[in-house]
């Protein structure tokens, strides 16, 4: 469904990807693994679009995307929920969510949120309650629940659980086991090896911009505990 071949990515002079190959078929939930500065941003917006690789390919869906804009991949069905979550504080979370699909009806909206409020029971508590005066794992919620708006088939997830208590890890995990079961592919990237270890069916191991493993999700854990930078 998503072959990155070869990318390399720069900031000014520094290198932030080098030679970044990943795959991933339809259905699956696939884990990039990595620390703080390992390139798991730059990767995930390479292929969403607001990072230009300097060279390589993005190819969606059999259709070498790299040329085309944030807004036309989106189209295409590819959806992306940030890092540090990025919900409008002073929104309420049903305006939050729904910014997710602009330019619907005002029929469409209601029925998205009804739909999305099926897989994320805290939409419907909550609707008129400015997002900023939740908890960090309900924004989360509302940021996945805003992802999943436009019913993307390729999600993309950065560190979900960034920041986030035990408890509401768990509840993230399974919201995102849940978004699997709808149908959709996800592209997670994370720190923290162990929670994220448990939603993936396999992954990738990212380091100083490159891809230095990848395997089962039991291939990867068990490097893990060898090695310290994860
Ligand atoms: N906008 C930017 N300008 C300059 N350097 C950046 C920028 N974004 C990321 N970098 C650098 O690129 C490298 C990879 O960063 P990033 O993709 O954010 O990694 P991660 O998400 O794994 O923490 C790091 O060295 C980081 O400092
Ligand atoms: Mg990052």
């Amino acid at each position: 469904m998503l072959s990155v071949k070869n990318i390399d990515v720069r900031y000014g002079g520094i290198r932030a990807l080098q030679g970044v190959s990943i795959e991933i078929e339809r259905g699956e939930t696939v884990l990039l693994l990595g620390a703080n500065g390992a390139g798991k941003s730059s990767l995930l917006k390479s292929v969403i679009g607001t990072v230009k690789p300097v060279s390589g390919d993005i190819v969606y869906a059999g259709k070498v995307v790299t040329t085309l804009r944030a807004d036309q991949r989106a189209r295409l069905g590819i959806g992306y929920s940030p890092e540090g979550r990025r919900v409008f504080a002073t929104m309420s979370v049903y305006d939050n969510v729904l910014s997710g699909a602009p330019g619907i009806s005002e029929s469409a909206r209601k029925d998205a949120y009804k739909r999305l409020s099926g897989m994320f029971p805290l939409l419907a508590d909550r609707a008129m309650q400015p997002a900023g005066q939740l908890s960090g794992g309900q924004q989360q919620m509302v940021a996945f629940a805003r992802a999943m708006c436009a019913s993307p088939d390729l999600l993309l997830l950065d560190e979900p659980f960034l920041g986030l208590a035990p408890i509401w890890i768990k509840q993230i995990s399974d919201a995102i086991r849940e978004m699997k079961k709808a149908g959709t592919t996800i592209l997670m990237s994370e720190q923290m090896a162990v929670p994220a270890l448990k939603v993936a069916d396999r992954g990738y191991v990212l380091r100083g911009g490159e891809v230095r493993h990848s395997g089962s999700v039991d291939e990867i854990r068990s490097l893990a505990l060898d090695e310290e930078y994860l």
